[in-house]
């Protein structure tokens, strides 16, 4: 490690005081964080701190402009207390391509790459053994700097903190194909991990919850007959034994888990298409038979498999295979993850 870093310890743990046995996702939260400021150009002595409320001018650029990304990542042990993350610099790598849409500066790789070792070093017991536990780890990057003229702000701050997390979703997931409403369009921002984005879903997806579903699946903004993704996840169609994903556009996160079950099937003799899916293939593939899985992909939802959609006031369920794909990958990929098996892509980085 090359990147200096200061260093300010918590008097007290509140380790003790969180149930490893029952982690919800996303928010109880480690004892430290890192912080890293970019002003007068430069980006600062990054530091760990204790995780801590942070104070802003009212009139920080953030709150007005939405200047504000963020990244999902997980760190993994494994069963001799090793530490592992999955493919870490393709977040930062994405990181920045979010914040070059949306004029905050480059972190640089460094501050990232050993900033979050050393973060999950002085954290480590925060780190679940469990199965089907990890920690989930939020950098993001947002605007501090100041004023109401609509332009890029002139500070900024990058943080990263971890949370202790168990599985995203409690139960089976139940979509709804979205037939009027878009998270994003082309030339817009959908392909970053922008907040707007999310902010975005938040309407839509209160309607589709309101109704009994717990996700919308996003369709093209254009005709709303192609299937794109889902809210937190990028989506699988199995069709009989293809199983298929859209292409990434302008409006779709280019997901790390996506790429990697692509890679995974592949080379596991699944048959992979990447190509535009119809609402109506998908509609007639469940009436006739052929559809035999849909599943959700992303780092907080790991592989989230998808019990019925609804579309147009009609509801599908898909149908209970006893050797599914979804759990196949999900074994796979979650095995390399954490060390269980080989990992002939070279994708896990240990925190050393
Ligand atoms: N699509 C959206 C909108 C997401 O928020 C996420 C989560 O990060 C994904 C897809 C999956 O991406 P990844 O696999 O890199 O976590
Ligand atoms: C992730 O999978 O890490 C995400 O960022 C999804 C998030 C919106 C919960």
């Amino acid at each position: 490690m090359t990147t200096t870093i200061e260093i300010q310890r918590v008097e007290n743990s509140k380790i003790t005081s969180v149930d490893f046995d029952n982690l919800p996702f996303g928010s109880v939260y480690s004892d430290h964080m890192l912080t890293c400021d970019f002003k007068d150009g430069a980006w600062q002595t990054p530091k760990i701190e204790p995780f801590a409320p942070i104070s802003l001018d009212p009139s920080a650029k953030i709150f007005h402009y939405g200047q504000s990304i963020f990244e999902g990542m997980k760190a993994y042990k494994d069963k001799d207390g090793n530490t592992m993350l999955f493919r870490p610099l393709d977040n930062c790598d994405r990181l920045n391509k979010s914040a070059e849409r949306l004029v905050i500066p480059q972190i640089p790789e460094d501050i990232f790459m050993d900033g979050l070792k050393a973060l999950l070093k002085i954290d480590n017991a925060w780190i679940p053994k469990k199965e089907g536990s990890s920690l989930y780890i939020r950098p993001f990057m947002f605007a501090s700097g100041n004023g109401f003229h609509a332009s890029p702000a002139d500070a900024y701050k990058f943080i990263i903190c971890t949370a202790p997390s168990g599985a995203y979703f409690a139960g089976k997931v139940k979509v709804l194909i979205e037939e009027k409403y878009a998270r994003a369009a082309n030339g817009g921002v959908g392909f970053a991990k922008a907040g707007g984005n999310y902010a975005a879903q938040f309407y839509p997806t209160k309607l589709a919850i309101e109704k009994g579903y717990n996700q919308v699946i996003w369709t093209d903004d254009n005709t709303h007959q192609f299937i794109e993704e889902a809210g937190a996840m990028n989506i699988f169609v199995r069709i009989e034994n293809t199983l298929i994903t859209s292409p990434t556009s302008d409006r779709i996160l280019d997901g790390i888990t996506r790429k990697s079950i692509l890679q995974i099937a592949a080379d596991n003799d699944i048959e992979t298409e990447v190509r535009k899916i119809s609402v109506g293939e998908v509609v007639a593939a469940a009436k006739n038979g052929s559809l035999k899985e849909m599943f959700g992909a992303g780092t907080a939802a790991v592989i989230s498999p998808i019990a019925g959609f609804g579309y147009k006031e009609e509801d599908f369920d898909l149908p209970v295979l006893e050797n599914p794909f979804a759990t196949k990958l999900k074994k796979l990929i979650t095995d390399i993850q954490t060390n269980k098996s080989e990992d002939p892509y070279g994708w896990r980085v240990f925190v050393k």
